[in-house]
């Protein structure tokens, strides 16, 4: 059945990271997409991006979801069938300086989006959350079931209030609702007109790899070389961009085509490959998808980093019909054409 014929999805930070891949598939399987989106942490040359890479009907709004009114007088003009919500801060460092914006940004944006979808009568929204909500967690593979451990950041506990949040208001309000929980995205689309762009100095593992092979960074510096892992650094399930954006259409078609009664809402998924990999895994696998060799030094143990979190993927296989197959070597071949492409357009050549 073709879900998407006339239907618009709502899609918050749709000019970010994920979002930005994710329109595109959606408008590739032929939706009708509406960002909002407030430029804190994407740029709007981003919107010409999608437009080159995917055909389809695309309208972007640049505003901020904790504005409730801009976001009523959306929810008003369009049609919308589902909300995909990825707007919200994410740096774990950050976090702690900036606890009020964290909060502000991620719960009160949440809530004025879910304020929205009761006045109006939207059923369906898929959440972004984090395999951060699991902390330490005590068995691995990691599955839905794990409890939360006590968050280790603000970051991390903006996404397990939003949970409860999220589950409080499906029961109240009878909706239909998806928590995906990623573990760490990677790469970028095969074009290389899309991929991750960090603003100023990089948090995250693969764009500071990519900044250092382009020399925009001397050295990449590991944080920690005695975990208790095989070689001592902390290892990750590195998911592929395009893999995750996948995921989205596959649980929004899900989403669209159940009713509340056939759902337990809140559904909960880890995206994940299943497969974990050390800091100097993905180092050598750069390396040989690069052909390049990264400069890098050990660092002391970053604060709050957990030693290892990787998937149990098998719900979101079984029942999404998912798979996540690409490996981390193209995944991050992806991500090193993405920046040697953006490198040489900001330098002009
Ligand atoms: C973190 C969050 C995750 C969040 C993601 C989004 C936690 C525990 N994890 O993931 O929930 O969704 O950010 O941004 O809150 N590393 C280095 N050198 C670097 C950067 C990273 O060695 O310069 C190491 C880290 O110690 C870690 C791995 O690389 O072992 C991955 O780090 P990163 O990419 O920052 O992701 P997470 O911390 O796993």
């Amino acid at each position: 059945m073709n879900f998407s014929a006339t239907k618009t999805i709502l899609v918050t930070g749709g000019l970010g990271y994920i979002g930005s891949h994710t329109v595109v598939m959606l408008l590739e399987q032929g939706f009708s997409v509406v960002i909002v989106d407030n430029l804190s942490n994407s740029q709007a040359f981003i919107e010409e991006r999608i437009r080159e890479v995917a055909d389809g009907t695309l309208q972007v709004y640049i505003e901020d979801v904790t504005n409730e009114k801009a976001l009523e007088a959306i929810f008003q003009k369009h049609d919308i069938a589902g909300v995909l919500h990825f707007a919200a801060h994410k740096a774990v460092g950050e976090s702690m300086q900036k606890p009020l914006e964290y909060y502000h940004n991620n719960i009160s944006g949440l809530i004025s989006l879910l304020a929205c979808m009761k006045k109006y009568e939207v059923d369906n929204i898929i959440f972004s959350s984090s395999c951060t909500v699991y902390g330490e967690a005590e068995q691995l593979p990691i599955n839905e079931q794990a409890p939360f451990q006590e968050a280790a950041s603000v970051y991390g506990r903006t996404k397990q209030i939003a949970e409860h949040i999220l589950h409080d208001f499906a029961n109240a309000c009878s909706k239909k609702i998806v928590s995906l929980r990623y573990f760490n995205p990677v790469g970028a689309h095969p074009s290389a007109r899309l991929g991750e762009l960090p603003g100023g100095i990089p948090d995250n593992l693969v764009p500071y790899i990519t900044q250092t092979a382009a020399g925009v960074r001397e050295y990449l510096f590991v944080f920690g070389n005695d975990y208790p892992t095989r070689d001592g650094t902390a290892i990750r399930d590195y998911i592929y961009i395009m893999d995750l954006a996948d995921a989205h259409v596959l649980a929004l078609q899900r989403l669209l085509s159940l009713n509340f009664e056939d759902f337990q809402s809140p559904e909960i998924y880890n995206l994940g490959t299943g497969r974990g990999y050390t800091v100097l895994e993905v180092i050598s696998a750069f390396e040989k998808a690069s052909g390049t060799e990264l400069p890098y030094k050990f660092a002391p143990k970053r604060e709050g980093d957990v030693t290892a979190a990787y998937a149990d993927n098998k719900k979101a296989k079984e029942e999404l019909g998912w798979q996540a197959n690409t490996s981390l070597e193209y995944a991050l071949s992806t991500a090193w054409k993405w920046e040697q492409a953006y490198r040489s357009e900001q330098s002009g050549s």
